[in-house]
């Protein structure tokens, strides 16, 4: 009988250890970047309840009705989280993190789950980066927010992107438009995708982001929330734009952007690059000063963004940029026989207690096998232990990049690595 093989399930993938080195280059530079912004990161579960993410994200959205990964579990509904931006809310208001005063600057990183169809650039678990700015209306938050988005794209180097920026409009904007919409839609019903068909009453802008083919003549057609924002919502917008103009961050005003989520409010945007073929967005957020009310809160103006990680990665593959971090071993020791393995054992930590890092042998493997070995780990020196060395208290310590060999003692070598 063959044996059975286990795989990882569609759209999912393993992060090999060839590939980790570029992912915690990344992070690195993300924690780098939040700190330097002052923005404090939070990390929450993996499973969230399903009502928080049907009400946060929206009944009628895609993620909503045909994305998510849940369960049922006992009396508990869990579902796989697609995003954070719920839990993140779902978490201030659960702490009152209000509580310790000011805006709350936080960023995560981290795996998100969509049941969707898989392709270049689409998993169904995924990585990303983001930041809730949770407690201010003022556009300049809009604007730190699409400004530490695009410092980490310029720091790795990815510039061929477009930045695209609509407002969808306060409540009252909003509610206005959405007849407007509708008068727009209603003749043409029976010609709307089933789908666009269902959320013609109770969320007609969700249409705008339709993707079935039969909606797109009367997306193209249709009215322009543009058109419809009230003083309060221009103003706002026009604020975020000159600040975007201050910092020289160049962007496209996209009247059709509505995104993906219910809770968006004002302002919108979203980073596309041509590197990455149909899945082209590599970020996108936007205002939504509802959701903290909507989950439970008061009344807490908000804004925030989400990156894809391995969308980043595509474009840097496209642009040719190899986002890695050096691996470097301190030292390797090759032991050549048990006397040598033994005190390999009981000396390795001493190296590893002062910063050096440092590997062996764990199989009695010969000494050919072990000096491939370190090469292989890009050890920087050897350090060579047989009976004779033990007998003599020198061991070889081999430089293995100038290829230059010199006798210690043990204290010598230790000090020796720790200059
Ligand atoms: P989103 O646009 O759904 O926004 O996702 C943000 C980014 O995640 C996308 O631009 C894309 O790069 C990546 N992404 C989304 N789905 C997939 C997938 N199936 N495979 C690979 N990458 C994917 C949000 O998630 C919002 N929570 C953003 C936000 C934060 N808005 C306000 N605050």
């Amino acid at each position: 009988m063959p044996k059975t093989q286990y795989t990882t399930h569609l759209g999912m993938v393993d992060i090999l250890p060839d590939e980790s080195p570029k992912w915690r280059a990344l992070e690195a530079i993300i924690h780098e970047e939040a700190t330097k912004f002052d923005f404090e990161e939070i990390r929450t579960p993996i499973l969230e309840q399903t009502e928080l993410i049907k009400r946060g994200v929206g009944q009628l959205t895609d993620i909503v009705t045909k994305e998510i990964f849940a369960f049922t579990k006992g009396d508990s509904n869990y579902v796989l989280r697609p995003e954070l931006t719920a839990p993140v809310v779902r978490s201030f208001v659960q702490h009152t993190l209000a509580q310790r005063g000011g805006v709350q600057k936080l960023y995560y990183i981290g795996p998100m789950f969509r049941a969707e169809r898989p392709q270049k650039g689409r998993q169904r678990q995924f990585h990303q980066f983001g930041l809730e700015l949770i407690g201010t209306d003022n556009p300049l938050a809009d604007v730190e927010c699409i400004t530490f988005m695009m410092r980490i794209y310029q720091r790795i180097g990815i510039k061929n992107f477009t930045l695209k920026l609509n407002s969808v409009g306060d409540p009252e904007s909003r509610e206005g438009y959405k007849d407007v919409l509708r008068k727009y839609l209603q003749p043409h019903f029976d010609q709307l995708s089933e789908l666009s068909q269902k959320r013609l009453e109770k969320n007609p802008m969700r249409i705008l982001d339709s993707k079935e083919p039969e909606d797109q003549e009367f997306i193209k057609n249709a009215p322009m929330i543009s058109d419809h924002l009230n003083e309060e919502s221009k103003q706002h917008f026009e604020s975020v734009k000159s600040y975007l103009d201050m910092r020289g961050i160049e962007y496209v005003i996209d009247p059709l952007l509505v995104r993906g989520m219910d809770y968006y409010t004002k302002t919108a945007f979203e980073l596309t690059s041509s590197d990455l073929g149909s899945q082209d967005a590599l970020a996108g957020g936007g205002r939504y000063d509802l959701l903290v009310e909507e989950i439970g809160g008061q009344p807490t103006p908000a804004v925030g963004f989400a990156a894809g990680m391995e969308r980043l990665f595509i474009a840097c593959e496209e642009l040719g940029i190899e986002l890695t971090e050096p691996k470097s071993l301190d030292l390797y020791i090759v032991s050549l026989g048990e006397n040598a393995r033994n005190w390999a054992i009981q000396n390795i930590h001493q190296f590893r207690e002062t910063g050096v890092s440092a590997s062996m042998d764990y199989q009695a493997r010969s000494m050919k096998a072990q000096m491939k070995e370190a090469n292989r780990e890009n050890a920087r020196f050897t350090l060579i232990v047989g009976d004779n060395e033990l007998e003599t208290g020198k061991l070889v310590l081999r430089n293995m990049l100038e290829s230059e060999e010199q006798l210690l003692s043990f204290e010598e070598v230790f000090s020796y690595l720790n200059e």
